[in-house]
């Protein structure tokens, strides 16, 4: 006997009337047309049934801090960056604990069971450090949550960096992060990306660094990045975050740059809602988009995937843990309206993303982990068109999370009484 059997769902590869068996936890089967003897059985109506949502970059330290203490006035990274400045000081574990745990209530109810968060480590004091070891540890029942490193003031800039880092990976936090970009000098960036790569090296860690996110077209914190990991054998294991100064370099460059990234097997991390709203802000017009090259980088065969980044927080008043939001702005951004740009958007922001996480037993194939959502949409495009209500949100084959379908009662006479922005499909 099954513990559940999922039904007549579609699938993001176009599978229809799809089965899928769960027992202990993990999927046993996935067939069309399967009927067995299950404890539950849950008829998905030809909905699409996805692997769960991902966020492969966060700062979960800051999320749902809006309006402490005050409110970012001018909406820029520069005012962001002192405000959270003004806010650390004033930080209390208990409060940031309480605020990352109603986070991550947001994101099971998103259907978002894996989260890679940064957390800043310049603080000697490392509250947020611990924290969110703790949070991470609460949460562990529900959803998975990674801890990077990130000297949000520069390693090598802010006195005790490196030592505040070191013991941050020493209390288990899981990635060497880094802010290149941020030092005083290009020579100082490119020498913190080599210093943590070792620091990675040495400690077997991945590595995830916020790399060259500014429009300064000359910055080449990610060129360093990829040629470490080639010199430390590190290929597979690093991740370069936001990357955004790429919108602005010279192509020529770039298309020596790509190939470079690709053959290092080193991961980009586009965050579609920050870089859209952060980058190209000392511009007037024309105004520079500052996301990364993202269909460029996928076609060179790249890594790509799609962060939410901030929440409610000093840089960013927006957001509520929707990957599919995320997805969404990714696409207009990066204008990737082709059928096959829609798919890779949704990719970027499930399997790409896990991938960058590093995450086992994730997919819709036997033996992976029954951890999935069911989506109000039928397939990947209306998914993201709709940013469609997370029906049911199972992890490891229990029910984690429901939410009501979407729909508007209409008071139309002659009309049907009500609409839920799916029109109808002609086979
Ligand atoms: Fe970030």
């Amino acid at each position: 006997m099954l513990d559940l059997l999922v039904h007549n769902a579609t699938l993001p590869d176009g599978r229809t009337n799809m089965s899928v068996a769960v027992q202990g936890g993990r999927i046993a089967e996935v067939a069309e047309g399967l009927d067995a003897p299950a404890r539950e059985k849950l008829d998905a109506q030809g909905l699409l049934l996805s692997p769960h949502f991902v966020d492969p970059h966060f700062h979960m330290d800051a999320t749902l801090s809006y309006g402490l203490p005050r409110v970012n006035q001018s909406g820029t990274l520069l005012e962001g960056i002192a405000l959270w400045g003004e806010l650390k000081p004033l930080l209390k574990a208990e409060a940031l604990i309480e605020r990352a745990l109603a986070y991550c209530d947001w994101a099971v109810a998103k259907g978002l069971l894996a989260i890679r968060t940064h957390v800043d480590t310049s603080d000697a004091s490392l509250l947020a450090v611990d924290a969110l070891l703790e949070v991470k540890h609460r949460v562990a029942p529900y959803l998975d949550l990674q801890l990077v490193a990130f000297p949000q003031d520069g390693v090598l800039r802010s006195p005790g960096g490196v030592d505040n880092l070191k013991r941050a990976l020493d209390k288990g936090v899981d990635v060497v992060g880094g802010i290149p970009h941020f030092e005083r000098t290009m020579a100082d960036g490119a020498a913190s990306v080599k210093l943590l790569c070792e620091i990675a090296a040495e400690r077997g860690l991945p590595v995830d660094m916020h790399c060259d996110e500014s429009d300064d077209p000359l910055s080449r914190h990610i060129e360093t990045l990829a040629f470490e990991t080639q010199r430390l054998g590190l290929q597979g294991r690093v991740t370069g975050s936001h990357c955004t100064s790429m919108h602005s370099m010279d192509n020529y460059y770039v298309s020596k740059l790509l190939p470079l990234i690709a053959e290092a097997q080193v991961n980009v991390i586009a965050n579609p809602l920050i870089n859209i709203t952060l980058q190209g802000r000392h511009d007037t017009y024309p105004k520079r988009r500052g996301m990364t090259r993202v269909p460029e980088l996928m076609a060179a065969g790249v890594n790509v995937g799609f962060g939410h980044d901030c929440v409610m927080d000093p840089w960013y008043g927006m957001g509520s843990g929707d990957m599919l939001e995320v997805a969404h702005m990714g696409l207009h951004v990066a204008q990737m309206t082709s059928q096959a740009g829609i798919g890779q958007c949704f990719d970027a922001v499930t399997g790409n993303a896990a991938r960058i996480f590093g995450l086992e037993g994730y997919g819709l194939d036997a033996g992976c982990d029954a951890s999935f959502v069911l989506l109000q949409a039928r397939d990947p495009v209306e998914a993201i068109r709709l940013r469609a209500a997370r029906l049911k949100v199972f992890r490891k084959g229990e029910l984690l999370a429901e939410s009501a379908p979407a729909s508007a009662s209409l008071r139309l006479s002659g009309r049907p009484d009500s609409t839920d922005f799916m029109p109808a499909r002609k086979n």
